[in-house]
């Protein structure tokens, strides 16, 4: 409370007031850091670390794919801190989704932008094999490990002879080995962290102030909170697809089927927790009428660096997402369902400014150098 009144006197470098946190803003930004990976006991090769090192090698290696042209990387990369700057992602063929980060992507209970994955070692098989990412079958992928002269050893001390498995679990343990790799790519320490930490300076008066608004009046922390700011569930924020008119893409609707059918889950013969609570979550599943274009509340750290922005790259850049929240002009209601927590904020000038210099303070540094290119 003292110190409270003390801050008030004090103003930022810009004229305007610095915040001043209340002890219940200050508890609220306790709970948003620090942010720290739980591990995933569906994945017993997770800290594995021959597999990590077998996973990097595949993410980087064009080879996996059927034009030889496209790896992981090519989506997701490093120097873009592992998104492509593209609205929708083109791999040997055109998706209809916008690429994600894999920085930090352990940390999620859904993968996809619509959840239709309940573990990170459930996603590589299916973006591989898909038509329009690498369309590249399990066999041809098994092979290539096989006979190459540095991941059929890797393989080998990893996981044992390939001749003794058969081809779902090698599928499996490739899954298990990049998802070992994304592991690793942690960035989650940013300069937001240093202040809740108590270092008052590590973040601009103006960032101070657009934390408050996040936090407060601007009511983004009711889908973006905890350590790291999002809730991890599907909603709708009302932006239309790219060419216009009325929703398209069904979003999580359309994802629990492909759950429920899908072959590398948490409750599946491949898990190795198939009665833990990821697995008894995801088996009780069911859908609601809500689904229908919702899409997950994507994590904020290092928003800044991987624009575009929303499911299908709508937005480009945080401007234009802000400009959203503040007006809803463009708000398209996912037909039956609209959601009603969401009104116009009706932003000023400095408060966008604000926004984007919070939402910068959430910039982590990329992971060490060595992660960041295929292993030498
Ligand atoms: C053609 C571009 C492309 C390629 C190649 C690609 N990805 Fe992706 N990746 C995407 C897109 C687009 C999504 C989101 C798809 C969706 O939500 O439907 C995604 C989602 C993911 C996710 C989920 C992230 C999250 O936040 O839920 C992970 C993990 C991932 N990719 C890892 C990989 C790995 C590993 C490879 C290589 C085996 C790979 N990707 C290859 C475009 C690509
Ligand atoms: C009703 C829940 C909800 C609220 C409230 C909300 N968001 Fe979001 N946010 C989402 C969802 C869901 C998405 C992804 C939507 C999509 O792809 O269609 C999103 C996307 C974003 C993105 C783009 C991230 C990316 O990687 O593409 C930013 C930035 C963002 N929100 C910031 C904010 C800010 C700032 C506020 C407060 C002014 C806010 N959000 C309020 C749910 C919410």
């Amino acid at each position: 409370m003292f110190t409270a009144l003390l801050c008030l006197v004090f103003t930022a470098g810009d004229g305007l007031p610095l915040p001043a946190f209340s002890q219940d803003e200050w508890t609220i930004l306790r709970s948003m850091s620090p942010a720290v990976l739980l591990p995933d006991k569906t994945n017993k090769y997770e800290q594995n670390e021959s597999a990590a090192l077998l996973g990097q090698h595949i993410f980087f290696d064009e080879r996996f794919s059927s034009n030889k042209e496209v790896s992981c990387a090519t989506c997701h990369e490093p120097d873009k801190y592992f998104t492509d700057g593209v609205q929708i992602a083109v791999g040997t063929g055109q998706t209809t989704r916008n690429s994600p980060t894999v920085l930090n992507a352990a940390h999620q209970r859904w993968f996809f932008w619509d959840g239709r994955t309940d573990t990170l070692w459930g996603q590589p098989i299916q973006t591989m094999e898909h038509p329009a990412e690498m369309n590249i079958p399990r066999k041809d992928i098994a092979e290539l490990i096989e006979k190459d002269k540095t991941l059929g050893p890797l393989w080998e001390k990893t996981f044992g002879s390939m001749k003794e498995s058969d081809i779902d679990t090698i599928a499996a343990n490739v899954a298990k080995s990049l998802a070992a790799y994304i592991t690793k790519l942690d960035a989650s320490h940013a300069p937001f962290d240093d202040f809740v930490a108590g270092d008052k300076e590590a973040i601009s008066p103006s960032a101070q102030r657009g934390l408050q608004y996040f936090i407060g009046e601007g009511g983004c922390l009711r889908c973006h909170f905890g350590p790291w700011i999002t809730d991890g569930a599907f909603h709708s924020v009302g932006v239309g697809p790219l060419d216009g008119g009325a929703l398209k893409d069904s979003g999580r609707a359309g994802a629990i089927d492909k759950l429920k059918s899908a072959q590398f889950t948490a409750s599946g013969i491949h898990s190795d927790d198939p009665d833990g609570i990821r697995a008894t979550i995801s088996k009780h599943i069911a859908k609601r009428r809500e689904d229908w274009g919702s899409f997950r509340t994507p994590s904020l750290r290092n928003v800044a660096k991987t624009p575009p922005y929303m499911h299908a790259g709508q937005l480009a850049t945080l401007e234009d997402v802000l400009e959203h929240y503040s007006t809803l002009e463009n708000f398209v209601s996912a037909d039956h369902h609209r959601e009603t927590i969401l009104e116009p904020l009706n932003l000023s000038e400095q408060q966008k400014l604000d926004l984007v210099a919070f939402l910068e303070s959430l910039t982590a540094p990329l992971p060490e150098k060595g992660l960041l290119t295929a292993p030498d």
